[in-house]
């Protein structure tokens, strides 16, 4: 059985759920957690909703069997289209990660929010049952990072490959007056410095990463399984391709270990 002392358990089709991670790290020294980049399946933007669902059934028994007590779905692609479907079938809490445009409708000025994510999120139900609770005045301005997740996947983050797509995906919602971008997937964090240089110092770039943390910690607390542990947490990280991938994101110490494995 679970309790206070087992890990908290973390999936996203890659590499891109580390963002989430760190801020759950960050806010929880204390606690173990087991990772799993599905890189094997990546990208699950392009994917239609049963792959998904097969998908984070999958990498949500894998932590299960790990004894995990809670689950982050770590990808906002598995979690607008699968975390109903987990949350009926298994016991444990999961946190899932949605697009923040709820905050990015209060900041903007314009009334135009730019908003990048994956197919699979922005046609899910649930993204359209988010917009649909914005004031009526807010226009959403979708697109598709088609090709990112590959290229981040791929270590050509700092390639012009990516400064030539990322250009022509933001170009034109500039010139729609967004005033703000909100990057629906836990991929794009990363590319934020790249993003920058497109958009300038001071544009709002908003991700869920943070509030994520937060209620990660809040549930745990609800659940009364909070570590009690004062002692830095243990990290175990697993992919079902090459180490190579996650260890450009995290560095391995004696307390993170990052293992191959086939799953
Ligand atoms: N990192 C994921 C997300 O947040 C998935 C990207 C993908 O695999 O397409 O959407």
């Amino acid at each position: 059985m679970a309790n206070s002392s087992s890990p908290i358990g973390v999936f996203d089709s890659g590499i891109g759920g580390t963002s989430i991670w760190k801020e759950i790290q960050k806010l929880l020294p204390n606690e173990d957690s087991i990772y799993l980049s599905d890189s094997k399946n990546a990208p699950y933007g392009s994917k239609g909703k049963e792959r998904i669902i097969e998908l984070a059934i999958k990498n949500t028994e894998f932590l299960l069997n790990q004894n995990c007590k809670l689950i982050v779905v770590a990808c906002n692609t598995a979690t607008t289209n699968a975390i109903s479907y987990l949350r009926q079938t298994y016991d444990v809490p999961f946190i899932g990660i949605e697009p923040a445009i709820k905050p990015a409708s209060i900041k903007t000025k314009t009334k135009v929010v730019g908003i990048l994510a994956t197919k699979g999120t922005l046609n899910s139900e649930l993204f359209a049952k988010t917009s649909s609770t914005l004031n009526d005045d807010i226009i959403i301005k979708e697109q598709v990072g088609t090709g990112l997740v590959e290229l981040i996947e791929n270590g050509q983050i700092r390639s012009p490959e990516m400064t030539k797509l990322l250009e022509s995906y933001i170009h034109p919602l500039l010139a729609q007056n967004a005033d703000c971008l909100v990057l629906g997937c836990t991929h794009y964090p990363y590319l934020i410095p790249q993003i920058r240089n497109i958009v300038g110092d001071n544009f709002p770039i908003i991700d869920s990463g943070e509030a994520v943390a937060r209620q990660t910690k809040n549930i745990l607390d609800k659940h009364s399984i909070l570590s009690t542990s004062t002692k830095k947490g243990v990290h175990r990280f697993y992919i079902n391709t090459k180490k190579e991938i996650l260890n450009r994101f995290i560095p391995e110490t004696e307390s993170m270990t990052v293992k191959e494995l086939d799953f």
